[in-house]
């Protein structure tokens, strides 16, 4: 892997973290942890002893506060079209072919709502706070929070969060659907990094497809939506992982999938 300035990465086996590292300033996205983000999770993509990728926030205080608003001051429409023009840290994870695990570990407002929305599956501390405070500084959300956060917990509550801009508390975001499961801050990492670890067990190539069957699921009606299962369905059986998942279930041993 490459040295990054404002996040690091770490291989634990076959999960790798990826952490925003701009404590000080609450992990608030700017455009160099875009470009980093986007180039590391590249080279993850490609990486096949990779299986499962996990983003988190450096310190104690967040997962992250936002978009680095410092740099809004200077931004005129046309440069703001010009950064969503370059890939963003949102658009690489909405494609990323392999399961992205949001590990949320304090504020998780704005764009950093945003980024965990893009994951496909949010894991938050109790002290975890959400929000699109975005209309307090006269602005809406344009990282997908109006799209993905009604998709995910109903236009009404995701209605209410963004005309408000308030901060919905870690039991509230549990019960709205936006977050699969609430630990202690204690056992966040550890749950978080075993439900990594046994999806990034599963056969690769099944994982993305379904993956991709999922998120289709938000994005076309039922008959599309089933054909394209059918689909994918179908491509499994092209694949060794497949013979070696039916072959270990009938002669009763663990299967060995090797993304083939
Ligand atoms: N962009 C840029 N800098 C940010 C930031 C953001 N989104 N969020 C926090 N920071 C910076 C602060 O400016 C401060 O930097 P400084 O020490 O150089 O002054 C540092 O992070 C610590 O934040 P601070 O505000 O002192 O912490 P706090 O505990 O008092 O408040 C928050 C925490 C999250 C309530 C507050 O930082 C906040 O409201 N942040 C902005 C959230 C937001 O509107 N995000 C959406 C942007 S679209």
């Amino acid at each position: 892997m490459s040295e990054y300035n404002s996040i690091t990465v770490e291989r634990r086996g076959r999960v790798a973290v990826l952490t925003i590292n701009r404590p000080d300033k609450l992990n608030a996205l700017n455009s160099e942890v875009h470009a980093e983000g986007v180039a590391a999770l590249d080279e993850l993509r490609d990486d096949s002893d990779v299986g499962v990728v996990v983003i988190t926030g450096a310190g104690e205080k967040a997962f992250i506060a936002g978009a680095d608003i410092s740099e809004f001051a200077g931004e005129t429409p046309m440069s703001q079209r010009t950064n969503f023009q370059r890939p963003t840290l949102f658009n690489s994870l909405d494609t990323f072919p392999k399961p992205v695990i949001a590990m949320v570990n304090g504020f998780c407002l704005g764009g950093g709502n945003e980024l965990a929305l893009a994951c496909d599956i949010r894991i938050c501390s109790e002290r975890s706070k959400f929000s699109q405070p975005e209309i307090n500084l006269g602005i809406i959300p344009g990282g997908g929070g109006t799209q993905r956060l009604s998709h995910l917990v109903g236009e009404g509550r995701a209605m209410e969060m963004i005309l408000t801009g308030d901060m919905i508390d870690a039991e509230t975001a549990h019960r709205f659907g936006l977050v699969n499961h609430v630990y202690s801050a204690e056992e966040l990492e550890a749950k978080t990094m075993k439900l990594a670890e046994k999806i990034a067990s599963k056969a690769p190539i099944a994982l993305q497809l379904c993956k991709e069957a999922v998120k289709f699921s938000s994005r076309s009606n039922l008959d599309e939506g089933l054909r394209r299962e059918a689909d994918l369905f179908a491509i499994c059986f092209s694949t060794e992982d497949k013979a070696e998942g039916v072959a270990a279930f009938l002669e009763k041993r663990k299967p060995e999938f090797k993304g083939r």
